[in-house]
């Protein structure tokens, strides 16, 4: 997360669009959120030019003034994309996809490679079709399609962080937690910087508990991210002609929203919530799907812990879920600037 920093600089105010809702968005390029300033009812470029002009009043130069100036615009264009994106997903209802994309090109890293993008990660590099084709990410060449409009539109935001924001968005609007989020990702640029194949986890695999660890622990992650990382499976299906795995269609996804078919996890499965760890602590339902990987979370001490707790506690596996999902999001990823923005956001 971010460091702590001596200078801190921040933008804040509420940018209104004709066909959006008043969106207060808040831009902090520090690390203390404590030193925050809030204008709310400025335009947020008034509000911007403001403080900028403060900073250089103050001494620090043109070339901060100019990088302040690139940052507020970088923010403008990643709550514009914020919008559109939710737009997509209003009218597609296609939550499950994005997050499995955001989870698919961070869940690359390598933390025994220290050279960027060597160590995988969230680069954006899932946008090119060598590692789209990878076995593991079938299908989520439709994620891109859905989210290439937004990005001809927002030039600024990057692929690594459209993915993210797409996925953190997602989340949110199926009524999931807030996710405390980063963005400035920089993107790999060519094909040559793609991760090798292998890196994601299979979902039947000899020894399911071992096979978990040895790839969340390569990202750096440990027994509660996994469990609580395996709860996005409370949305979305599996559908056979992708993975292999699931029901060509159930009673639960017949009739989509979305395309219909495939078999998913849970009942309702464009609602966040923890009935996935219900409903695969108990296994009553043909219906429903349980891999391999999702049943080891009951049967390993270590994971079962956790997903006992989650099953029961809905506030625990949320809060817990948030602040994996965030670490899941910056995993080998580069910002620019280093500390990287943040958007806040209320509606009025
Ligand atoms: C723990 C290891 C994991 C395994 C073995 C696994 C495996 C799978 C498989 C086989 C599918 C079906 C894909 C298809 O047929 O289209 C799937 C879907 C999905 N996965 Fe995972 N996954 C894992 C972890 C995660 C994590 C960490 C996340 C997110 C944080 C995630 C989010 C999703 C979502 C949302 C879907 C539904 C996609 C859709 O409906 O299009 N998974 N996963």
């Amino acid at each position: 997360m971010a460091m702590a920093s001596a200078r801190s600089i921040v933008f804040s105010g509420a940018l209104l669009c004709k066909s959006l809702p008043a969106v207060t968005a808040r831009l902090s390029i520090a690390a203390a959120p404590h030193r925050r300033l809030s204008s709310s009812g400025l335009s947020l470029r008034a509000a911007c030019s403001r403080r900028i002009r403060t900073f250089a009043m103050s001494g620090s130069g043109a070339a901060a003034v100019e990088s302040s100036q690139r940052i507020a615009s970088q923010l403008d264009q990643l709550v514009g994309a914020r919008e559109a994106i939710k737009e997509v997903i209003t009218k597609m209802h296609c939550n499950p996809i994005l997050i499995r994309l955001g989870w698919h090109d961070a869940g690359t890293y390598d933390k025994n490679i220290s050279e960027w993008p060597k160590c995988g990660g969230a680069n954006g590099s899932l946008r090119f079709s060598i590692e789209l084709e990878h076995g593991a990410n079938a299908g989520l060449i439709n994620a891109l399609k859905l989210l290439n409009p937004v990005k001809e539109k927002f030039t600024a935001v990057s692929y690594a962080d459209l993915f993210q924001l797409a996925s953190a968005t997602a989340i949110e609007m199926a009524g999931g937690p807030r996710i405390p989020m980063r963005y400035g990702r920089v993107d790999t640029v060519g094909p040559e910087q793609c991760p090798k194949e292998g890196n994601l986890p299979s979902a039947g695999p000899p020894n399911p508990s071992e096979h978990l660890r040895k790839v969340f622990h390569r990202m750096g992650l440990d027994d509660k991210d996994i469990v609580a990382l395996s709860g996005a499976h409370t949305l979305g299906r599996s559908r056979p002609e992708r993975s292999g795995w699931g029901k060509k269609e159930t009673k639960y996804t017949k009739d989509g929203p979305g395309a219909p078919g495939g078999q998913s996890w849970t009942v309702e499965w464009l609602k966040f919530d923890n009935s996935y760890f219900k409903d695969i602590k108990e296994k009553r339902d043909e219906d429903l799907l349980v891999l391999p990987t999702d049943a080891v979370l009951f049967e390993d001490p270590g994971f079962k812990e956790h997903a006992e707790l989650y099953a029961k506690d809905q506030d625990a596996f949320f809060k817990d879920y948030a602040q994996a999902h965030a670490k899941l999001s910056e995993l080998g990823a580069k910002f620019d600037p280093p500390q990287g923005i943040r958007i806040d956001e209320s509606t009025s």
